[in-house]
């Protein structure tokens, strides 16, 4: 399949794969990138820029395909040294960058100066606008129903979609609650260039992470999700647990007066337990509610053809059919 979204970033499929916490590491990355999507580290799961740099090169010699880099500017308890970590990136010959969070607006200079290609993913029509005025070559859109921070506007994909689509001028990929054919189908019919996809790629086989996180994934429905830290505006989607249900009571409680103090043992530190050691319970982690879509954990090779197999009987049976009649 053609799209401006595979033409700017030399990739076979529009399937991207999300930067995720703890899961986004060159395992899954190349697996992405070698099936012919485009697969993406996290680079804030490195500790340090010198630990990116080695994942970024252990990625290179996994597959010879692009893939890119997650930077997310998120608040965070501590700074990460940003400058540090793109010049990682520059060096590792990295050309795609996958912004998140605040603006990319203080770095774009580097990542430009570099020959980095952008695509900001942001989940409004006014952040896509701002992404494309400051340069980016691409947004990720991402509706309401994504894992992760979907923003606190909660415009889902059926309306987010479509009105980036007549707004901005710049390609842009569906990202929330994308699983399958019909996923993709429908994206590219509202205006998208491709999708992007998170909780979807957690349940492959390559995924690096503890089974227990695979088998939650596939145990829970549509409505297992839950909203965290709402109160303090910083919006997580995330599975719901027993860690998850303690910090709904807190923030129950607490209401409008919730700092991140009373909820910080609960968010911070947990991935590395969840993903790595497979504790469930352990607090908050990032899940769509797409996990109601899945069924099977496929290798990622097995998945990206299944989609765009299913996408094109989609497409010329029955939509070609429908139409025809
Ligand atoms: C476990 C997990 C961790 C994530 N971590 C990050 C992250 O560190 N940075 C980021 O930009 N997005 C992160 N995301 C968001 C994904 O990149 C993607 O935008 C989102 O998962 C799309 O929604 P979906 O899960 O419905 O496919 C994370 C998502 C999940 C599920």
């Amino acid at each position: 399949m053609k799209t401006r979204i595979t033409e700017l970033f030399g990739i076979k499929h529009p399937i991207i794969q999300g930067g995720m916490h703890f899961v986004g590491f060159a395992e899954l990355a190349a697996a992405v990138s070698a099936a012919g999507g485009l697969g993406i580290i996290t680079g804030l799961t490195q500790k340090t820029p010198e630990l990116l740099a080695k994942e970024i090169k252990k990625c290179r010699e996994m597959t010879d395909k692009p893939f890119g880099v997650n930077l997310t500017f998120l608040p965070s308890f501590s700074q990460p040294p940003y400058p540090e970590y793109i010049a990682a990136i520059r060096e590792g010959g990295v050309k795609i960058v996958e912004t998140a969070g605040r603006s990319p607006e203080q770095y774009m200079p580097a990542l430009k100066e570099s020959g980095i290609k952008v695509i900001h993913k942001c989940t409004s029509v006014r952040h896509s606008l701002k992404a494309e005025k400051i340069g980016c070559d691409a947004v990720s859109v991402d509706g309401f129903e994504c894992g992760g921070h979907p923003g606190e506007d909660d415009v889902p994909n059926m309306i987010l979609l479509p009105r980036a689509a007549d707004e901005l001028k710049i390609p842009f990929v569906a990202s929330g609650g994308m699983a399958d054919a019909r996923s993709l189908v429908a994206a590219l019919a509202m205006g998208a260039e491709g999708m992007n996809m998170g909780t979807r790629f957690i349940a492959t086989k390559e995924a690096p992470v503890h089974e227990n996180v695979k088998k939650a994934i596939l145990e829970a429905s549509e409505l297992d999700t839950r909203l965290i830290m709402r109160p303090i505006r910083n919006t997580e989607r995330v599975l719901k647990n027993a860690g998850v249900d303690k910090i709904m009571e807190i923030e129950r409680e607490k209401g409008a007066k919730t700092t991140i103090a009373d909820v910080h043992d609960l968010v911070a530190g947990v991935y590395p337990r969840v993903m790595l050691e497979g504790d469930m319970d352990a607090g908050a982690w990032s899940c769509g509610m797409v996990a109601g879509l899945i069924y099977d954990i496929p290798t990622v090779k097995e998945l990206i053809d299944r989609i765009m197999a299913e996408a094109d009987r989609l497409v010329r049976d029955r939509l070609e059919r429908m139409v025809a009649a």
